[in-house]
């Protein structure tokens, strides 16, 4: 008989509740996969009174996390509680301790990895964060095994459910930014600070991670160039869909070789794009390379039981570890450590591609040329120009062009000068375009 597998978890929250729940009633067909059972022997958190509805014996309840780091029994401890502290001195310490740790804690990967992955590697532990980035894709494992014989070139994600929640509710529904957002949170899509959510901090977080994986190198996380969807209007998603394009909050990186376009903004991608049509929690990630070209995940980003699911598969890939006695089969951070090199990240002036602008301007004769103008003298082209409805005496009118594919300090002097001229009412705004 195989020994069971015990496992200690931290955060008896959202996806910890979801990680017991599923321990529960899908424990029969774990143990008929794995060969042995998974047992839960200790949940510590700070709230051990609520009742979280869920079949579970007091006794293992506690307040106290230590008890669970220095546990003498348990094999993997799973931290899911999120944040940097006391996550990141929880998870040092159980690795200390020779223990596997399973997290869901992308901000804490994305800042303190260099650290978190050293220590695993210097101890002979396993990292499992399947959960950290996509919910239920398995993206990471997708980058690590299925794709180990593929030069990653391009990732393209869908990867914060909160935003696109939002972001699909104001498309589709015509509902407002705040209702859309106060609805994710209730559903616990939502991060504790739903600012991370709404200004792309934790889209940024999970797109440091799949670089790392994907092109084997650290990532300062400061060198992401990061706009959250605070600044869509509803005007902005009507315009889009003028064009025929949808807003989506993308998370890009794109390796040429020699160094990496990284950023996370708002992004209009054509309604034909495989990506335009995955709304509500639905996260989704392309990847392309050098063999397959393209493939895109799609599955649920965030919630109980699909985030739970994920983590439920890192203990039970480890407890295989476990149980046939290897180490490190697979190389958590995908490339062996020692390969993990540093790649320059590219300057986000240097970037290409094509834009979306609405301006504010008096509707004048000669407003027109003298934008165009500007935009001339900076080799941006015009595809395409709206003027929308026609002014009140001394008030601006929403003017909107598509350009052809523009070098981004161009497009940004432009504006500068643009919105110097005594035609322009407001800030002029623009949204990249991504095909
Ligand atoms: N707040 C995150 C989201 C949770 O909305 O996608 C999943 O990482």
């Amino acid at each position: 008989m195989m020994p069971r597998i015990k496992i200690g978890i931290i955060g008896f929250g959202t996806i910890g509740s979801g990680v017991v729940k599923i321990l529960e009633t899908n424990g029969d067909i774990i143990k008929k996969r794995l060969g042995t059972e998974i047992e839960v022997i200790k949940i510590a958190d700070l709230d051990i009174s609520t009742d979280r509805g869920l079949n579970v014996d007091q006794n293992i309840l506690t307040a106290d996390a230590q008890q669970l780091v220095n546990h003498t029994e348990i094999d993997i401890v799973v931290e899911l509680i999120g944040g940097y502290e006391p996550a990141r001195s929880l998870i040092l310490q159980s690795i200390s301790n020779g223990k596997h740790v399973v997290t869901a804690n992308k901000a804490l990967l994305a800042i303190h990895g260099d650290e978190i992955f050293s220590t695993a590697d210097h101890n002979h532990v396993s990292i499992g964060f399947e959960a950290s980035v996509g919910g239920a894709i398995p993206v990471i494992r997708s980058i690590r095994e299925s794709f180990v014989a593929n030069k990653i070139s391009n990732i393209e994600g869908i990867v914060n459910g909160t935003a696109n929640y939002i972001l699909s509710k104001m498309s589709d529904e015509h509902c407002s930014f705040d209702l859309a957002l106060k609805e994710a949170q209730e559903k616990g899509f939502a991060e504790a600070d739903p600012t991370f959510d709404i200004e792309g901090i934790d889209s940024a977080h999970k797109i440091a991670i799949l670089t790392r994986l994907a092109y084997g190198t650290p990532i300062n996380f400061d060198d992401i160039n990061t706009q959250g969807i605070s600044g869509i209007s509803s005007e902005d998603i009507e315009c889009a869909r003028e064009f025929g394009y949808r807003i989506k909050l993308l998370a890009i990186s794109k390796f040429n070789g020699e160094s990496i376009d990284i950023r996370v903004h708002p992004a209009m991608i054509p309604q034909s794009h495989p990506m335009a049509n995955v709304n509500g929690v639905f996260n989704a990630v392309r990847l392309c390379d050098d063999l397959m070209e393209e493939n895109i995940l799609v599955g649920h980003g965030a919630g109980s039981l699909p985030t739970g699911s994920a983590v439920v598969a890192d203990i039970v890939q480890i407890a295989r570890d476990i149980l046939s006695g290897s180490k490190n089969r697979v190389s958590s951070q995908s490339f062996q450590n020692n390969e993990i090199k540093s790649i320059p990240i590219m300057n986000i002036k240097d970037i290409h591609s094509e834009y979306f602008l609405r301006f504010s301007v008096l509707d004048n004769p000669g407003v027109l040329s003298r934008i165009s103008g500007i935009l001339g003298s900076y080799s941006i082209g015009i595809l395409s120009v709206i003027q929308k409805g026609r002014s009140d005496q001394g008030k601006g009118v929403p003017l909107i062009m598509m350009t052809h594919r523009s070098n981004e300090k161009d497009i940004q002097s432009a504006l500068r000068e643009i919105d110097d001229l005594d035609v322009t009412c407001e800030k002029s705004n623009f949204i990249r375009v991504e095909k």
